[in-house]
């Protein structure tokens, strides 16, 4: 700031000729006399820096500044921008290859790298950065994990001897590993990862094994319902439907002892062995042996550092003690392989799962090696014996940090993905993802040593830690809060880039229309169709906004609206991805999941252009109206679910998607509890509650309204910014500057209010009115989870105070985008 000159001293001499000359000196003349020097000389700094920086607004690098160069008046504007928007995408386009993404996944494939294990991999990732031009630090937090240590499970039976006296004998030792595959380098490496949970508990418990399905919500009230004794039993439950520790969470609740989880092929569709495909490596089918590892943390309840929930892990922080965050029972994976036995000991004892319901029957995978999918439980003569040693560490980890500085204060585009695997592999999961964002880097650092610089500064970052928990982004998200919360505009996330050839989104609805037109703007690496893009062979379908990766300290506790996008399979000619497992290799990879490393091109062109889009366009591209549309839709569900409520109806598995029964089978309805008929009628309890939810729509009017309004605003601010102000028309350039700064304000903020100080009910971490991870499935999104929890435990009252909330919310909101700012 420019010192107070002497030059203003007359001005101010002569106001004071009117001044009354007799009076004696006002003790405090010296001080207004400073005050008014200082005062109109910061005004004149102001203004001087008004004209600057309305003159030099870097308004003239929109997509179609064609425009300006028809207009004629070109040569009279000054560019400050060496790299136009359009150059900057040719950029991004261009830069990527797939040779390099090869080499960077090969790099980080190498060996080890789980949570706070792998220091020299973030110097490398760092120096990487720095070498593509992009200044980068690494930011470290001491957090509390675990190691394995050791671990067993056998199946053990008594047997009568002749004598009568009875001994007992392992019938089978579990060997909790993945087989070595010779053209599979990874799967040979010595120092390679045991077979373990994060965050399990440590124990040593024997007693019969019950088959608990998919370990649902549902399931165990299924189990409750049948009165299968469940109490001091071990769980063997099937991967999928709902997250792992989520399983855990349930059987601990219910008195069971410990959890076994196996990977069931019934789950893999048609790419089985028993439908005649050969297994990883010589096909695509499931490798027998291949088990996922994974965190049991509670992550609904809150994810992160347990020991630090809401701020974060410095070192000497204080400490919580982790109760209610994470198990308490013993929990171990394992393949198929290793489940066989027990679950063949399982025959003949207690329900068949079909006397139970269809959720039971449903992909059922090793009926062809002999298995019935008894319920049990096995006599107390057949035992299951589950070792699980756990070393607890608190441990340093290591996020990099990159930054490139824009011209616009304040505003921050945050661009990440994580780094650390369960695996020495981790191809798939997550350095696809850290191949694409090197990428993203390097052709950003192109475009840097063209002279470009972004309108709103970028950071780039590798998170450690996920695995466990998103504990490096949850930590990060927890110490830079009040910065993020006045700052970030958006969060970018990338996990899996690429585990097959189908694009896959989910985000706030604010951001679709970015996803949409980034997908546009890339060349499908399938060609089958000459010139089709990402768009034109995606499904379109962009799901809501849950958990399981580094997004959600951004969506669900800072409201800063986000977005996560990869290739993935699951379709039912994609080779399986060996999630978590050893198999989850480079090998894999370049044999099976992305050939070429083709999909990791495209990957980081699409995540380039999203970048680009948000970072160096004038006006923020998020859609307001369409923010609002969706909640419509999310407040639909939510009737159906009344509905479903009021008139009941059978439920058609066949026809349901596998997310439909995921939340279904997740929700968190006690239906086994006896209720009192006459105490209260729950279809008139939601009768009611759906007259209330006309509150909800009404207030949904207003904003989308008032979004609609405000994208129209935005509309034509482009069109103005298009058409273009020669720099020496202030009093013009000063509008437009005025009313972008006004638009950019109310898009930036709207996801904020959203944010509910006290969180939701029983997990107060999570603070977003709409998007949370379900409270029982853990990854996907349920939409305004307060009251759809209250709904499923049939509180009423409670129901209707989160529609009051979830009410004044979005009147609030919607007048929030009224004002102009
Ligand atoms: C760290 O990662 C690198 C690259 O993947 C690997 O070569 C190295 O073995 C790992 N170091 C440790 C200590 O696991
Ligand atoms: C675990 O428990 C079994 C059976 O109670 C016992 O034989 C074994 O020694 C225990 N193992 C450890 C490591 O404590
Ligand atoms: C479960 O037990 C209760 C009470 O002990 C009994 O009323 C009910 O019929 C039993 N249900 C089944 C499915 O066996
Ligand atoms: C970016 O800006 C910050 C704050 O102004 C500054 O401390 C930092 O050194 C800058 N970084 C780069 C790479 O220019
Ligand atoms: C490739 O493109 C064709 C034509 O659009 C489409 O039918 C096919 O499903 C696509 N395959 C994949 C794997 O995306």
């Amino acid at each position: 700031m420019a010192p107070p000159s002497t030059e203003h001293t007359p001005l101010i001499a002569s106001v004071r000729v009117g001044a009354p000359h007799r009076r004696p000196r006002y003790s405090h003349n010296v001080t207004r006399r400073f005050c008014t020097i200082a005062c109109s000389s910061t005004l004149a700094f102001f203004i001087l820096a008004t004209i600057i920086s309305v003159a030099f607004y870097p308004l003239e690098h929109f997509p179609h500044h064609r425009h300006r160069h028809d207009h004629g008046w070109s040569t009279l504007s000054w560019d400050p921008r060496k790299v136009t928007y359009d150059q900057l995408r040719r950029i991004i386009l261009d830069v990527p290859s797939s040779e390099k993404a090869e080499e960077w996944s090969r790099y980080y494939t190498a060996g080890p790298h789980l949570a706070g294990k792998n220091l020299s991999q973030a110097v490398w990732t760092k120096e990487k950065w720095e070498e593509f031009g992009v200044s980068s630090q690494i930011v470290a937090y001491d957090v509390y994990i675990n190691y394995p240590v050791d671990h067993r499970l056998a199946l053990i039976e008594k047997q009568e001897q002749e004598d009568k006296a009875s001994t007992w004998r392992v019938s089978y030792e579990a060997s909790l590993t993945e087989d070595i595959i010779e053209d599979d380098p990874t799967s040979s490496l010595d120092d390679r990862i045991p077979t373990f949970h994060g965050y399990s508990a440590s124990g040593n418990v024997t007693a019969p094994v019950v088959y608990v399905n998919y370990g649902t919500f549902q399931d165990f009230e299924d189990l409750l319902k049948a009165n299968v004794s469940l109490g001091g039993k071990i769980a063997i439950a099937r991967y999928g439907g709902i997250f792992r520790g989520l399983k855990v969470k349930r059987a601990q609740e219910l008195g069971m002892v410990g959890v076994i989880l196996y990977s069931d092929p019934g789950d893999d569709g048609d790419i089985t062995e028993e439908k005649g495909v050969a297994p990883y490596p010589e096909g695509p089918a499931r490798q027998p042996t291949s088990v996922q590892r994974g965190s049991t943390q509670f992550l609904s309840i809150a994810p992160g550092d347990p020991t630090t929930p809401g701020y974060p892990s410095k070192p000497g922080a204080p400490r919580q003690p982790v109760d209610g965050a994470i198990p308490s029972i013993p929990s171990i994976p394992i393949s198929y392989v290793d489940a066989l036995p027990i679950l063949k000991a399982l025959n003949g004892h207690g329900p068949a799962a079909g006397d139970l319901n269809q959720y039971w029957t449903r992909n059922i995978g090793l009926r062809y090696k002999g298995v019935h999918y008894n319920i049990g439980p096995t006599p107390d003569e057949v035992v299951v014996n589950l070792l699980n040693q756990q070393e607890y560490v608190t441990t340093p980890l290591w996020n990099v940090i990159g930054i490139i500085n824009g011209t616009i204060p304040n505003d921050v585009l945050i661009v990440g993905n994580h780094r650390d695997a369960w695996i020495a592999g981790g191809a798939g999961d997550p350095n696809s993802g850290s191949a694409v964002l090197n990428e993203v880097i390097r052709s950003f650092g192109e475009a840097l040593r063209l002279g470009w610089k972004p309108l709103r500064t970028i950071v780039f970052a590798s998170w450690d830690g996920e695995e466990y928990g998103l504990v490096g982004s949850t930590e990060w998200v927890e110490e830079y809060l009040p910065w993020l919360n006045e700052a970030n505009v958006a969060y970018l996330n990338v996990d899996v880039g690429v585990k097959g050839p189908h694009f896959s989104a989910s985000a706030s609805p604010l951001l679709d229309n970015i996803i949409h037109s980034a997908a546009r703007s890339v060349l499908s690496p399938n060609q089958t169709v000459p010139g089709q893009t990402v768009f034109d062979v995606w499904d379109k379908n962009i799901r809501t906004m849950g958990s399981g990766s580094d997004f959600t300290a951004f969506q669900d506790f800072a409201g800063i609206p986000s977005l996560d996008v990869g290739f993935g399979s699951g379709a039912p000619d994609d080779a399986v991805y060996h999630y978590h497992s050893n198999y989850d290799s480079f090998y894999w990879m370049e044999n099976f999941g992305d050939p070429g490393f083709i999909y990791h091109k495209a990957m980081s062109q699409v995540m380039g252009l999203l970048t680009a889009q948000l970072a160096d366009l004038p006006i923020i591209s998020f859609k307001a109206g369409h923010y609002a549309e969706s909640l419509e839709k999310y407040v639909s569900k939510v009737e159906d679910k009344l509905d479903a409520l009021i008139s009941p109806k059978a439920m058609d598995v066949d026809s349901m998607s596998e997310e439909a029964i995921s939340e279904l089978r997740g929700s968190h309805r006690e239906t086994s509890k006896v209720v009192d008929a006459n105490a209260y009628n729950p279809r008139r309890e939601a009768r009611i509650l759906k007259e209330d939810l006309s509150r909800i729509y009404k207030s949904l009017g207003h904003l989308k309204a008032e979004g609609e309004q405000l994208d129209r605003e935005a509309e034509i601010l482009e069109g103005r910014i298009r058409e273009g102000i020669p720099w020496w028309n202030l009093p013009a350039r000063w509008f437009l500057v005025r009313d972008i700064r006004s638009v950019n304000q109310r898009y930036k903020y709207l996801d904020r209010k959203f944010l509910y100080a006290d969180g939701l009910d029983g997990r107060p971490w999570f603070k977003h009115i709409v998007f949370a991870p379900g409270l029982w499935t853990g990854y996907a999104g349920a939409v305004f989870p307060g009251l759809v929890e209250s709904i499923d435990v049939e509180d009423w009252e409670n129901a209707r105070r989160w529609v009051g909330i979830i009410e004044t919310k979005i009147l609030f909101s919607a007048s929030d985008l009224a004002v102009r700012k």
